[in-house]
């Protein structure tokens, strides 16, 4: 992030839905204040947190003070928290009730005069999705967004949508309000230092750019793997799945920053544009691609670092007898110049043997005629790009082991470190809400990427609903079902446990 107070220019009143929830209390106030400590929020910039409970501004910045205390990467300074609890206020109000927006809209209003904010606004949707039409209704009834001289923007937590038809439907009503320019879908993992760092590594080394192709890589696997199981959120997940809650988007997303072709600059567009090529270019899922290229997988009860933890099927509301993935691996194809004929093999699942998100590059081997005859058998070059827990690159390659007469080793260079808070932090809420501040939604999804994803997700997800499957089939703790390593014994590869 850059360094100093930002154009003050950009002065602003975030309203915040949901100014009494979780995410609030975790993510945004704790990040908020670290954003004061490091003097990048505009000189002229008041929060307004609208929540539903009956509480006095004193108590709810009470509140806000434990939970940046408990959350925040940085001790709590009074000094900071004066600064930051002064720009807070506290507005009670039920957002599903339509006709108080008018309100609302009196009240920020008149706060711009005192807090000299221009008129600009930034809402933010921290509440649960079904609430999302309603509140984007409630500011269109009111004209709450168009305010001339002015800009306003929306952020939208994920899901966008739970299918391509809802995400649309929502799409346009917010597109009745707002520009497409103005809206931040959040998508978290762009937020984190190794997904931004793909085209840093990509388009600044000559020496992994000039290979980045078809005729030097073998295949790219990419891992987002969690040992956490759905915990207290069953029901959420139940009507998820990983296919919703993983794939859809973060991976989805990271797909397109590896396989992307160099954007033209670093606009925003120019970048979401390539990523949007992806997607276009992935070969079409017909019925048989799908039955040979897709495993999808529940866990049951199993063992988790020695402690023995309950299957997906009795989680708190969780049903019985669900059929939800907890699960996926897939092997895709992007049909295009760069990629055609080399595989993507991708996985994500809870309560796996090893929490980590990883992306692991198979570079060809050389012929057999040299040194890898006689059964020595070849270590194909592999660079690693760790995304969490630990955060860098490794890279794989062969030398020559100085204790034997000619033998080959491979010998390994990793650059990464431990790095525990690559998670859904304040930290990377730092990032984005700074950004947004900025007006740069590079680290955000465009409507065109959310659409392609929906249509690649919607058909997976149909196919699962119609297949029967023996569900629970993989242990907790283990790395999976036995066919997710079959998808890729069978094209005579592995999954790599760098
Ligand atoms: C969220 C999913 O988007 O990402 C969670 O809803 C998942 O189910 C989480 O655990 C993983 O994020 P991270 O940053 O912890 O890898």
């Amino acid at each position: 992030m850059g360094n100093g107070i930002i154009d003050s220019n950009l002065s602003a009143i975030l309203v915040i839905f949901g100014g009494t929830g979780d995410l609030t209390n975790r993510k945004l106030m704790p990040a908020l204040y670290n954003l004061v400590l490091d003097q990048l929020l505009p000189e002229h910039f008041t929060v307004v947190s609208v929540g539903r409970r009956d509480k006095t501004e004193e108590d709810y910045k009470n509140d806000i003070y434990d939970s940046i205390k408990k959350h925040s990467r940085n001790k709590i300074d009074d000094t900071i928290w004066k600064k930051l609890q002064a720009m807070i206020h506290y507005y009670q109000f039920d957002f599903t009730n339509l006709e108080g927006y008018e309100e609302l809209k009196d009240y920020l209003d008149q706060l711009d005069k005192t807090a000299d904010t221009g008129g600009n606004r930034v809402f933010y949707l921290a509440v649960a999705p079904e609430y999302f039409e309603t509140i984007v209704q409630g500011l269109q009834n009111s004209d709450m967004a168009a305010k001339s001289g002015a800009w306003s923007r929306l952020i939208i937590e994920k899901p966008f949508g739970k299918d391509l038809k809802t995400a649309r439907k929502l799409n346009n009503k917010i597109l009745e309000v707002f520009q497409e320019r103005d809206i931040y879908r959040i998508d978290h993992y762009l937020g984190k230092e190794m997904i931004q760092n793909i085209m840093v590594l990509r388009f600044c080394n000559s020496i992994f750019e000039s290979i980045w192709n078809n005729k030097f890589i073998d295949n790219i696997q990419i891992s987002l793997t969690e040992k956490l199981g759905v915990g207290t959120r069953g029901g959420y997940y139940e009507h998820s799945g990983a296919m919703r809650d993983m794939i859809q988007n973060h991976i989805i997303q990271i797909l397109s920053l590896v396989a992307m072709e160099p954007p033209i600059n670093l606009k925003t567009d120019s970048i979401r544009t390539e990523k949007q090529k992806v997607l276009e270019a992935m070969e079409d899922i017909t019925p048989e691609f799908l039955r040979d290229n897709v495993v999808f997988g529940q866990y049951g009860s199993g063992v988790i670092d020695g402690t023995p933890v309950i299957g997906y099927r009795e989680e708190l509301n969780v049903p019985k007898a669900s059929g939800t993935e907890t699960f996926v691996a897939l092997k895709l194809h992007i049909n295009n110049f760069r990629w055609a004929g080399t595989p993507f093999y991708i996985r994500t699942g809870k309560r796996l043997g090893k929490s980590s998100a990883e992306i692991v590059v198979q570079f060809k081997d050389l012929p057999n005629v040299l040194y890898f005859k006689d059964n020595h058998i070849q270590e194909p070059n592999l660079l690693v790009l760790r995304i969490q827990p630990n955060v860098g690159v490794f890279f794989q390659f062969n030398t020559k082991d100085f204790s034997s007469y000619n033998g080959i080793v491979p010998t390994q260079m990793d650059t990464s470190s431990f790095k525990p808070n690559q998670g859904n932090t304040p930290e990377a809420y730092e990032r984005l809400i700074y950004d947004i501040l900025r007006g740069d939604a590079t680290l955000f999804s465009r409507w065109d990427e959310v659409e392609a994803a929906w249509t690649i997700a919607d058909q997976l997800i149909e196919y699962r609903e119609q297949k029967k499957h023996t569900f629970p089939n993989y242990d907790s703790g283990s790395m999976g079902p036995v066919r997710a390593f079959e998808l890729l014994a069978k094209d005579g590869r592995k999954w790599w446990h760098i």
